[in-house]
């Protein structure tokens, strides 16, 4: 069966396309997008299309989350393979990569072998396993990265924790470069960090909770890009929340470096005021910064400084939220609300529709070197359907991750992905 999405907005940044058309998917891949195809293909093919009135609603490449943690193995009551999936294409996402944080780490080809046979399972979204830069994450011995690479990994990364050894940074950057194997940072100098538990600022000083410096971040990505310099490699800062990194990133690229980077949806959207309720589901890391370095990081997004969106979706069991702050655990549960966060983004005049799907979708495909985020026919048959008008309220008890910590719900948001299709099939139908 063929389908025929008709009556959109198709707008592909892979092509610098915005046209009023309609989209053919055939053998689940793109066949072709043109003005009013309906009128034909009916008539080619009689009975064997299967057409879909998207009048009023915006045809995408399908969304790619580079930065999700999907818990399995081991912490499944946080979220599980098939759960997060289910979450990904609620959220509007075709693909998502998973970051190694799981219990064991990937940091060996079982654990990724692992992950592939379970998303294979799911059967939702696409899941790009990314593995870990240090055996464990524990920052002391590189993994096999030959090895990881052959199992199917996208990307190498000790996200969740910093890699503090400049020397072994070194190798991993210049090793994983030689094999085409991006390096996603998770920026934080941990002696600086201190133990904190949210920004250093105004805010935690009348709370009474300690701080964490925005120069924990900013050390480290300066760091990175001079390594990235001194070896001829590439970097991806990895969720961007202070002005400071913004601006080492934007000097970095003027410099002609091979600098990218993402931010995270609260990144732009929430500000460490909102850490006056105490309520544990504002606590993230890094955590959430003042308000310039929320403008910083508009304006990043405005001048490309900052390449991508990603959720950093971070799920997390109600045993690791409802505790005293300082034993709660960092994260936002966020592959169901970045989209609609995002969009905010269009409203507020800092992206075009394009700069946006190019931050959600194109640009992450680059980085991680994927044969998505476009609509270029015969590309695989990905796809978003957003409905920008929309008007709906975040509740997490509708989420189908199971992690319902979010500082969104109850949230009023406009604009939602109504449709998900992965490889030519409907996986997420919200209309
Ligand atoms: O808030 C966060 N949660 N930041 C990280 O870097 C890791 C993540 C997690 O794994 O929960
Ligand atoms: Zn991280």
């Amino acid at each position: 069966m063929k389908l025929l999405l008709t009556g959109a907005r198709v707008i592909d940044p892979s092509q610098k396309m915005d046209v009023a058309a309609d989209v053919l998917l055939e053998n689940g891949k793109i066949a072709g997008i043109a003005p009013e195809l309906v009128k034909t293909i009916n008539s080619k093919y009689p009975g064997k299309v299967k057409a879909i009135d998207l009048s009023g609603m915006i045809v995408v490449p399908g969304l790619i989350d580079m930065h999700t943690h999907l818990r399995e193995p081991g912490f499944e009551y946080k979220e599980t393979i098939a759960s997060g999936s289910a979450a990904a294409v609620a959220g509007g996402f075709t693909s998502v990569a998973c970051m190694p944080n799981s219990s064991p780490i990937n940091d060996n080809r079982s654990i990724t072998e692992f992950i592939k046979r379970k998303a294979a399972q799911a059967a939702l979204t696409n899941i790009y396993p990314i593995g870990a830069i240090s055996k464990d994450s524990a920052g002391s011995q590189l993994t096999e990265f030959w090895d990881l690479k052959e199992a199917g990994i996208v990307a190498l990364s000790d996200d969740g924790k910093p890699v503090m050894d400049a020397a072994l940074m070194r190798r991993a950057l210049e090793y994983a470069f030689s094999l085409g194997l991006p390096v996603i940072s998770h920026c934080e100098d941990i002696n600086l960090f201190g133990g904190g538990l949210m920004n250093e600022g105004y805010y935690s000083t009348i709370l009474g909770l300690r701080g964490v410096p925005s120069i924990a971040e900013e050390a480290m990505v300066a760091r990175d890009i001079l390594i990235a310099e001194f070896t001829k490699t590439s970097v991806h800062v990895a969720h961007v929340s202070t002005a400071g990194s913004v601006r080492l990133i934007r000097e970095a690229k003027k410099r002609g470096l091979q600098v990218t980077a993402e931010t995270a949806p609260h990144y732009f959207t929430l500000t460490d005021e909102s850490l006056q309720s105490y309520d544990t589901n504002f606590k993230v890391n890094p955590p959430l910064r003042g308000i310039d370095d929320l403008t910083a990081i508009k304006e990043g997004l405005a001048d490309g400084t900052l390449d991508a969106i990603a959720c950093d979706h971070a799920p997390h069991g109600r045993t690791d939220k409802e505790v005293e702050f300082e034993y709660a655990a960092c994260g936002i549960s966020g592959l169901e609300t970045s989209l609609g966060l995002s969009l905010q983004l269009i409203r507020d005049g800092v992206l075009s529709w394009p700069e946006l799907i190019a931050k959600m979708s194109t640009n992450p495909a680059r980085i991680l070197n994927l044969p998505k985020g476009t609509l270029k026919a015969g590309a695989d048959g990905d796809i978003t359907v957003i409905d920008p008008q929309i008007q709906w309220t975040v509740d997490v008890k509708a989420f189908r991750s199971r992690g319902k910590n979010s500082p969104f719900h109850g949230r009023e948001m406009q604009g939602r992905a109504v449709l998900t299709i992965v490889g030519g099939e409907i996986k997420y139908d919200g209309r």
